[in-house]
């Protein structure tokens, strides 16, 4: 995790870095730090904290610098701590260095920095990296750094300025994501766009194993072996209202109700007329189960992971094969059966998700086929897989996401019917009337996005509850399952999700007159059985908000506290329509606990770690 700024050039650094950082933060937030040469000299700020505490210790003092690096950090190795923040220096403190990924070897390294004299100061595994590059500098810096990574086991993304060589700073990359940027006033370096949206008008995606300088006046980019390379310049195409919080009090509330473009954009390229389009995915097409595939895998991490279950569901019975989605991290650690039959679809949305790229190598090894769906472009989990569809949600700055994974549910429900289609389980005839419901999605979504006022009214009710319980049945359970994770992220409210028959089985002991118990109740599956479990929660005295496209059964309106209506839709569609109104009570609750709900504490957008 961690996010990676840099800018050399004419105009003041420090609020450069500094506005940089914050745009970074969703990457972690426990420690932040700048270097910055002032009048020639290494300078280094560093505080635990969040890079607003940063700024507010750096406004007290007037820099003149037009050279920086900085880092927002999500400890790893070592305490999140101000000695533990980075940049890291070597031992003269000449050269600063940050960084995001692990060095693996940094142990074994260090032990033999140590004994060569090199005095450390943290507990990072950066630090070695400063020492690294101080024990191979003999006055080439670039040189220095290209010799230190080619020791380096592991994941980097690193910046590296010397006060010896001020007018360049080196990067280098493997593993981690690394932009470079030209704008009018000078260069950047950053571990994602939006760091420097606004500023920067060009960027290089550097690629694995390359080493660059940047200077104020453009890069330098060399291969591993130095060697060195065309840059491959693209011009920025991202809005950047899409990092603005847009009115809203939160990016959360934001992207919330940013889901009918969300979805509307990942869907409208998919469907025409008569079928489903993934033109990026035509190798699949030919392969028929009998011939081709056997089994696919969904693999994912977290929300995404309730995109692939419910796909699951949805895809065993419109494929007729068997289809199950897995943990990423789990994955790698079973021996589930991989082969050149087997199709895995990996769900991330950043696309650098650790663990879902190792699930990705170990069923690569195996021989399967891994499609990507990505909702960043140019990522990692794209690079490594042998195709990859893309999600359009936009930009998504919370730490909690929303718009990405009613995305992901739409584009995987999409996916479905295509590989059934082509797989011939559809007929030609019966598509038009499949894909339907999914040009009414985003205006059902916003109607949704109408009963927030209702919402709000129970989260007023139940925001100080110590627990929630979320119960649904079928393709809804994993709905329940997201609606619990997202309480939990970002009210720290105690929230389980259970298939709503398991519930007698042993979460029922849990039910008494405190505990809410919000149950997704349609009238499309098992409403009767639900109906049961719903008398179940209320013959122990629990509370029962129920979400349901039945609002006006006289036995959901008898049983229940408090009913939110969700219009009638297709089965295909409603998981999407059930997550609206819980990412709402999620949001409310926080609200009014008054958490961080941008940068719930603990947690990263981008989980670069295993
Ligand atoms: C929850 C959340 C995480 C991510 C998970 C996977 O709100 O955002 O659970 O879903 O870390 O991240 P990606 O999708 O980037 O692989």
């Amino acid at each position: 995790m961690c996010g990676i700024i840099g800018y050399v050039g004419t105009e003041a650094a420090v609020p450069l870095l500094l506005a940089g950082l914050q745009r970074l933060e969703y990457r972690g937030y426990d420690s932040a730090g700048i270097a910055v040469l002032e009048n020639g000299k290494m300078a280094v700020f560093r505080r635990a904290g969040k890079v607003e505490e940063l700024a507010r210790e750096i406004g007290r003092e007037t820099i003149d610098a037009c050279v920086g690096i900085g880092h927002t950090r999500w400890a790893t190795h070592g305490a999140p701590t101000e000695e533990n923040a980075h940049p890291h220096l070597d031992c003269n403190g000449k050269i600063a260095v940050v960084h995001n990924g692990i060095i693996e070897n940094f142990r074994a390294l260090k032990e033999r920095l140590a004994a060569a004299g090199h005095v450390f100061r943290s507990q990072t595994d950066t630090e070695t990296l400063a020492h690294l590059i101080e024990e191979h500098n003999r006055g080439d810096i670039l040189a220095a750094v290209r010799l230190a990574v080619s020791e380096a086991e592991g994941a980097y993304a690193l910046a590296v300025l010397s006060e010896d060589d001020p007018e360049r700073i080196i990067v280098a990359r493997k593993g981690s994501p690394l932009v470079l940027g030209k704008g009018k006033t000078g260069s950047f370096v950053c571990s994602d766009i939006p760091a420097i949206l606004g500023n920067a008008s060009d960027v290089l995606f550097l690629a694995e194993g390359e080493v660059a300088e940047v200077r104020s006046t453009g890069f330098r980019v060399f291969s591993r072996d130095g060697e060195e390379r065309e840059p491959k310049i693209r011009p920025v195409t991202i809005d950047p209202f899409s990092i603005q919080k847009g009115g809203y009090k939160h990016f959360m509330a934001k992207e919330i109700h940013e889901q009918p473009r969300a979805v509307g954009e990942t869907i409208r390229e998919r469907i025409h007329p008569d079928g489903v389009g993934f033109p990026e995915l035509g190798f699949l097409g030919d392969q028929s189960t009998e011939a081709g595939f056997a089994r696919v895998y969904l693999v994912a991490c977290g929300t995404a992971y309730h995109a692939a279950m419910t796909a699951e569901y949805q895809w065993e019975t419109l494929l007729g094969l068997p289809v199950q989605a897995v943990i990423a991290s789990e994955f790698r650690h079973r021996d589930i059966p991989v082969d050149p039959r087997t199709l895995v679809i990996a769900v991330s949305q950043s696309g650098e998700t650790i663990d879902t790229l190792v699930a990705t190598r170990r069923a690569k090894a195996g021989g399967a086929k891994v499609v990507a769906l990505v909702n960043t472009v140019n990522s990692a989990l794209e690079r490594e897989s042998d195709a990859a569809v893309y999600t359009r949600a936009g930009i998504e700055v919370g730490v909690a996401a929303t718009k990405t994974f009613t995305a992901q549910l739409a584009a995987l429900s999409l996916l479905g019917l295509c590989l059934a289609r082509a797989w011939g389980k559809i007929l030609p005839q019966d598509m038009a009337e499949r894909i339907a419901p999914f040009e009414l999605l985003p205006a059902r979504i916003a109607t949704v996005l109408g009963l927030e006022k209702q919402v709000v009214q129970l989260a007023e009710k139940f925001y100080t509850a110590s627990d929630f319980l979320f119960l649904a049945r079928g393709s809804l359970y994993p709905i329940a399952l997201e609606g619990a994770l997202k309480l939990k992220e970002i009210s720290y409210i105690h929230a389980e999700g259970y298939p709503a028959g398991e519930m007698k089985h042993g979460p029922i002991a849990l039910i008494d007159e405190r505990m809410p118990v919000v149950v997704l109740a349609t009238k499309r599956s098992a409403y009767n059985k639900t109906l049961s479990n719903i008398e179940e929660v209320r013959a122990r005295n629990g509370i029962v908000i129920a979400i349901t496209d039945h609002p006006d059964d006289e036995a959901i309106l008898r049983l229940s506290n408090h009913i939110i209506p969700i219009p009638d839709s297709e089965e295909i569609v409603i998981p999407v329509l059930y997550t609206i109104p819980l990412q709402l009570l999620a949001y409310h609750v926080a609200v009014l606990r008054g958490t961080d709900v941008d940068q719930p504490r603990n947690l990263a957008k981008t989980v670069t770690v295993e």
